[in-house]
């Protein structure tokens, strides 16, 4: 799917993140697997992770950042009508951690539902509350994106264990005087889907499944660099812009060796793009939110500013969305 955003002015008026507060470093993972320091921040950059305690469930770490991004917007949960989680790993299948959270931060006229498209969740979540905003079905839309992959991951396997991370990340969208979302792009490859696969979770039998999550590495480190290229060209195209019109270039945080590749292809200099993977591993759905807050923080999200953001993840999917930033509300 593919368009420009040519109805209403929608963008991004509130942002707010959290993450867990234990964090695991590369030399920590050490006790648990046969891997080093050196080969994981040489392979993926990443140096250390959070990773929320056994009685930390999605919504635990969501909330705080719903929080946070109602905060930064200055509007009353209960005003929000319209509330997406994209996960992989919600507190339960049923009730939804949207229909919870909606509970818990006061949101009785929301329309609330889960989303799943693994890392590329978030930027699904963005497109799907555009077009209900853009439309005029709904007023004012929490978007939150977050995981807890520590739950699903296999802690005595080498190869994933060492890669992920648990964060989530929050933004509140509703109509805008000026700038605003320009244009998306999504898709999905399900021929590649078990490359990155949890057997198991769902209501197909798998004989011995462990409810882990699987990853065939190379694959997806081929899939990713050619997605992150091509689905951030497509969308520049779509909307009639270049990559020198872009002002911040916020990959999804997988590996930085995928963001360096991606970066170098479409010809970004590094002060554009933003990298947090060292700090927090690869978060799924809160990846790229995270990666906005830091921006947001560095002073890197101006009024006008032209922000690009591409995911990639499970499914196999990716996404990418172009905004103008800004925070001023349509009166
Ligand atoms: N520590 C030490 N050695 C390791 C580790 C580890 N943690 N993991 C793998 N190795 C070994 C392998 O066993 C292999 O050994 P061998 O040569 O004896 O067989 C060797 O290191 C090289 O393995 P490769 O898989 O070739 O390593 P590569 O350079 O491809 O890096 C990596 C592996 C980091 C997983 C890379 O392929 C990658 O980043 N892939 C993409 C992963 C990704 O982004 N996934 C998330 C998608 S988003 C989502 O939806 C969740």
């Amino acid at each position: 799917m593919i368009g420009s955003a040519n109805g209403r002015r929608i963008g991004i008026t509130g942002l707010g993140v959290h993450v867990p507060d234990r964090v695991f470093t590369n030399k920590d993972l050490e006790q648990f697997v046969d891997t080093t320091d050196e080969w994981i921040v040489e392979r993926t950059g990443i140096r250390e992770r959070r990773f929320a305690r056994d009685d930390q469930a999605l919504t635990d770490i969501a909330r705080p950042a719903a929080v946070a991004a109602l905060a930064d917007a200055g509007v009353d949960a209960a005003s929000v009508d319209l509330i997406i989680v994209a996960t992989v790993t919600p507190d339960m299948m049923f009730p939804t951690s949207s229909a919870i959270l909606a509970d818990t931060l006061g949101m009785p006229d929301a329309a609330a539902y889960d989303l799943l498209a693994g890392c590329t969740g978030f930027m699904y979540g963005l497109a799907q509350a555009y077009g209900m905003l853009a439309s005029g079905l709904s007023k004012r839309a929490l978007v939150v994106g977050g995981d807890v992959l520590s739950k699903i991951l296999d802690w005595t396997d080498r190869s994933t264990l060492v890669l992920f991370g648990d964060g989530a990340g929050a933004v509140v969208m509703e109509p805008v005087e000026q700038g605003g979302f320009l244009g998306f792009e999504l898709g999905a490859d399900g021929g590649g889907g078990e490359n990155l696969w949890l057997p198991g979770s769902g209501s197909r039998h798998f004989a011995n499944a462990d409810k882990l999550a699987k990853m065939n590495g190379r694959e997806v480190f081929k899939f990713a660099t050619r997605v992150m290229v091509s689905s951030a060209e497509n969308v520049l195209a779509e909307c009639g812009r270049t990559v020198e019109d872009v002002d911040v270039y916020v990959p999804h945080q997988a590996n930085k060796r995928i963001i360096d590749h991606a970066a170098g292809k479409l010809g970004f200099p590094a002060e554009k793009v933003v990298v947090n993977v060292d700090r927090y591993g690869n978060t799924s759905s809160g990846s790229i939110p995270l990666a906005l807050a830091d921006a947001a923080a560095d002073g890197r999200l101006r009024e006008g500013e032209l922000v690009l953001m591409t995911g990639m993840g499970a499914g196999l999917t990716w996404g990418s969305a172009l905004i103008e930033w800004t925070k001023g509300r349509a009166a």
